[in-house]
C-alpha cells in the first residue's frame, strides 16, 4: 500500500500540463518559428505553472510545410497527449493542423495565421491575431490615402492561402472604393528569381509594388526590383515582419511599409514594457513581432486553463473561446464567436535599417 500511496503522491506532485508547440523551426519560414519559440520560452519562465502543476512544452517542427504540419499536430495530440497547442504561423500550415485539432477536440491557438479559413467553421481553433479582410483593407486605405497610389502590382505566392487571400481583400477595397488599378503577378514559396514579374510591374507603370508573401521572397524581389530600376513604393503584409527581411534585403527594403500586429517601440503598458525589457535581458535583442504573439498565445492558454479550473481540453477550449480583454503584451485580446482576436492593425516602416512605428488603425476605422 505504501508503494501505491507513494506513487500516487509522486504522480500528483509531479503531474505536468503538456502544451504542444507547433512551429516552422526549419525550412523556408524558420525565422518566424525561432522568434515565436523565444517568446514562448520567456513566457514559460515568467509563468511556469498553472493549477499548481508544471507546464511542459512539447515542440513539433512543421518544416514550414503543410503535410508535415498535419503529421506534427497528430503526434502532439495522439502520442504526446497535449491539452492544447500553440501554432502554427503560416495560415496554410495552421489550416492543415486544424483538421486534426478539430477531430481530436484539442484546442489550437494559431499565432499569426491571418487567413479567415484558419478558424472558419471550426470549434477548436482560435488565434491571437486579426484576420486578413481587416489587414487587406488597412493596406488598401494606406496605399490610396497616404501613398496616393493609382496602380499597384501585387506579388502573389500562389502556394500560400495567406498570400492569395490578402491579395483579394486588398483588391476588393482598392478597386471597389478607390477605382485603383491592380495587376497580379505570381510566384511560389522558395522562388529566387523575380525578373519576369518585375518587368511586368515596371511595364504596368506601378507606383506601388505590394508583397503578400513572406520575408525571404520579399527581400529578394525588392533587391532585384531596385537593381532593375523600379523607383516606386514597396508595401507588404505581416509576412514581411521578421528582422531577417532587413538582413537579406539590406538597403533595398529601406522605406518599405507593412501592416503587422506589434512593434516593440509602440509598447505602452507596464506589461508590454516589462516584456521588452525582459526579452532584451534574456536574448540581447529586441523582440520581433512573432515573439510577442507567441508570448501572448502561451499566457492566454494558461489564463484559460486557470479559468476552466481543469485540464480537460474541451473545457480549456471553452475558456479560450470566451476570452475577454485579456491583457497581452501585444495589446488587449478578445476572442470573438469565430475564434478570432479583435485587434488593431499596426503600420511599420523600414527606416535606417530598423522597423519603425508609423501608426495603428482600430478595426472600427476600417468599416
Ligand atoms: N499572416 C501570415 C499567414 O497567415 C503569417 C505570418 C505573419 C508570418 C506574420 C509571419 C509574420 O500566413
Amino acid at each position: 500500500y505504501l508503494v501505491i500511496l507513494l506513487a500516487f503522491v509522486v504522480a500528483v506532485v509531479f503531474a505536468d500540463i503538456k502544451i504542444g508547440v507547433l512551429l516552422p523551426l526549419t525550412g523556408g519560414i524558420s525565422a518566424f518559428g525561432e522568434w515565436t519559440k523565444k517568446g514562448i520560452e520567456l513566457a514559460r519562465e515568467h509563468r511556469p505553472t498553472v493549477l499548481g502543476e508544471k507546464v511542459v512544452l512539447v515542440y513539433a517542427d512543421t518544416r514550414s510545410e503543410k503535410t508535415e504540419a498535419a503529421n506534427a499536430m497528430a503526434r502532439l495530440t495522439d502520442k504526446e497527449k497535449v491539452v492544447a497547442v500553440i501554432g502554427e504561423i503560416a495560415s496554410s500550415n495552421s489550416m492543415a493542423a486544424a483538421e486534426i485539432a478539430e477531430s481530436r477536440k484539442i484546442p489550437q491557438v494559431a499565432v499569426t495565421s491571418t487567413n479567415p479559413l484558419v478558424t472558419q467553421g471550426k470549434k477548436f481553433v482560435s488565434r491571437v491575431c486579426f484576420i486578413d479582410p481587416l489587414q487587406g483593407t488597412a493596406l488598401a486605405e494606406f496605399a490610396a490615402n497616404t501613398l496616393k497610389a493609382k496602380k499597384v502590382t501585387i506579388f502573389v505566392d500562389i502556394e500560400q492561402d495567406y498570400s492569395v487571400g490578402l491579395t483579394n481583400y486588398f483588391t476588393e477595397r482598392f478597386e471597389g472604393k478607390y477605382r485603383g488599378k491592380v495587376q497580379k503577378v505570381q510566384y511560389k514559396s522558395g522562388d529566387q528569381e523575380f525578373s519576369a514579374q518585375i518587368s511586368q510591374a515596371i511595364a504596368f507603370g506601378s507606383d506601388v509594388i505590394m508583397f503578400t508573401g513572406y520575408y525571404n521572397e520579399i527581400a529578394l524581389a525588392a533587391q532585384q526590383a531596385r537593381a532593375m530600376g523600379y523607383k516606386g513604393y514597396f508595401i507588404a503584409g505581416d509576412g514581411a515582419d521578421a528582422p531577417e527581411l532587413i538582413k537579406i534585403g539590406g538597403k533595398t527594403v529601406e522605406g518599405l511599409y507593412f501592416t503587422t500586429h506589434y512593434v516593440p517601440e509602440a509598447a505602452k503598458t507596464k506589461k508590454a514594457k516589462d516584456f521588452v525589457e525582459s526579452f532584451k535581458k534574456k536574448y540581447g535583442t529586441l523582440p520581433a513581432m512573432n515573439a510577442a504573439l507567441g508570448y501572448d498565445a502561451y499566457m492566454l492558454i494558461l489564463d484559460a486553463i486557470e479559468r476552466a479550473k481543469s485540464k480537460d481540453p474541451v473545457k480549456i477550449n471553452n475558456a479560450i473561446r470566451s476570452t475577454k480583454n485579456f491583457e497581452g503584451v501585444s495589446g488587449l485580446i478578445t476572442i470573438d464567436e469565430n475564434g478570432n482576436a479583435i485587434k488593431p492593425v499596426v503600420i511599420v516602416q523600414v527606416k535606417n535599417g530598423k522597423f519603425t512605428y508609423v501608426t495603428s488603425i482600430e478595426p472600427a476605422q476600417l468599416k
